[in-house]
């Protein structure tokens, strides 16, 4: 029977449905990396300031790299009833190199080597989230640059509104992994504090050195308040809230693909390698990569939601209540991940019909504006010139006409100060490339922007 490290003050065994229900080591065992790391880290600086001699750290370093092999080769046994990674990690050190593997948690508790863990481990994963929203930020830009003339209605209430680029619409949801970007690297600067030698929630007696751990350990510093180092999970929920807020964009972008995928839309298709068919429908191309991306949002919501509401009610300090925060964090990564990843490869085969787009983008009255533009520009007041290409509008749909299909003296009938030259602000290419203001949707505009994120990225 294997000695629980915390067994001296009991006497009874404890429940099998104990063990079962409380272990995290099925789950946490993949924090095994930064736990070895902070724990070599941690046995590097008690000798460095003689609270352990040079041989034991030694020791207790080559035992922890015998360990981190073990893993990595898949030989190593976790042991539920040893109930976390730190408890596994722990105890094999001490079956492996005796006496002096005791002496690493020295000066240490698994409040403030949990709370290391986590932010070693979030550290590592924000970067590889980074890396992943820069990819398929490319790939997009990749794609709009190669559209970079296709009209397309742009649409409010879901209702066409003006023409507008193509890849200006795609950029708009550049600029929102742009802002999701500078909150993960926001989110990494509050979370890249060590809180190790907290201790269990009060410092320790030993004379520690917190700031060369960190260092070692490429933290930009260390936390202030030993209470406030293990209580603290902000910086996962922070982690999470922020991943939500990327979610919910990549739903957005879910939303419009599958729209735009429909044969009502007909604006694009999605290669065969990331659709789906029926199981009973034989005609069916459905795209289910973009639903499940949406659907998955949920889940990053509801780990949100988790975080919050596990930690609501705990008082300052750690509280076992906290072990609940590990799988929404993991779950969180892997579906962010996952979920750029496909996106980023789904993209690069993504066909464009151009044709179609621009077809819609004639339809519907979309340079409704641009007459209304026109007629100000002639010196009728904006309020009047909206309510008489109104009724021009009204018009045309009684008579089944577009705007452009009026005749010269059908538009006078409406107002005398219109002319001839009115035919041209009715087509959606000046519509677009008249809109120069700074953002708008003018190819100049867009051309610039294009550089300016290929630059950058
Ligand atoms: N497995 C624990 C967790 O994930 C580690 C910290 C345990 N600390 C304690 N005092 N029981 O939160």
């Amino acid at each position: 029977m294997i000695e629980k490290p915390w067994g001296g003050r009991f006497k009874g065994k404890t429940s099998r449905l104990v063990e079962d229900f409380t272990e995290s080591i099925s789950f946490d065992k993949r924090l095994w990396r930064y736990d070895i790391k902070g724990s070599i880290a941690h046995a590097r600086m008690l000798a460095r300031e003689g609270i352990i001699n040079r041989d034991e750290s030694k020791n207790i370093i080559n035992g922890l790299r015998e360990i981190e092999k073990e893993i990595e080769d898949g030989r190593f046994v976790f042991r539920p009833e040893l109930e976390d990674i730190h408890m596994n990690i722990e105890s094999a050190l001490i079956e492996k190199i005796g006496e002096a593997g005791g002496k690493l948690h020295t000066a240490r508790s698994r409040n403030d080597q949990i709370a290391l863990d986590l932010r070693l481990y979030l550290r590592d994963e924000i970067n590889e989230v980074l890396l992943l929203i820069k990819k398929l930020q490319r790939v997009i830009v990749t794609l709009a640059e190669r559209n970079i003339d296709v009209i397309m209605p742009g649409y409010t209430h879901l209702q066409r509104a003006q023409p507008v680029l193509f890849p200006h619409h795609l950029l708009a949801h550049i600029e929102a992994l742009n802002r999701d970007i500078e909150r993960f690297e926001d989110c990494l600067k509050r979370l890249n504090l060590s809180p190790l030698g907290a201790s269990s929630i009060a410092g320790t007696t030993f004379p520690i050195d917190r700031v060369s751990i960190a260092k070692e350990l490429r933290f930009s510093g260390v936390t202030e308040n030993s209470i406030d180092s293990v209580s603290d999970r902000d910086f996962a929920i922070e982690f999470c809230g922020v991943a939500s807020v990327l979610m919910m964009h990549l739903s957005r972008l879910s939303e419009e693909l599958v729209l735009w995928s429909s044969s009502e839309f007909d604006f694009i298709e999605i290669p065969d390698a990331f659709t789906t068919g029926s199981s009973i429908m034989p005609q069916k191309k459905n795209p289910d990569v973009a639903e499940l991306v949406r659907g998955k949002t949920g889940r990053v919501y509801g780990n949100l939601i988790t975080l919050l509401t596990v930690m609501k009610g705990l008082p300052l300090s750690y509280n076992r209540d906290m072990q609940e925060d590990k799988e929404a964090i993991f779950d969180t990564v892997d579906t962010v991940k996952e979920s750029l990843k496909v996106y980023a490869e789904m993209f690069k085969g993504i066909k464009i019909k151009d044709k179609n787009m621009y077809n819609a983008a004639i339809g519907g009255f979309t340079t409704a504006t641009d007459l209304a533009d026109y007629l100000v520009k002639k010196g009728m007041p904006f309020r009047k010139a909206h309510t008489l290409v109104g009724r021009i509008v009204k018009y045309c749909l009684d008579k089944g006409k577009t705007l452009a299909g009026m005749s010269i003296k059908e538009f006078r009938a409406f107002s005398e100060i219109i002319d001839s030259d009115v035919f041209s602000c009715l087509s959606v290419e000046k519509a677009v490339n008249d809109r120069l203001s700074y953002g708008g949707t003018a190819k100049r505009n867009v051309l610039r922007r294009i550089k300016r994120l290929k630059g950058r990225l």
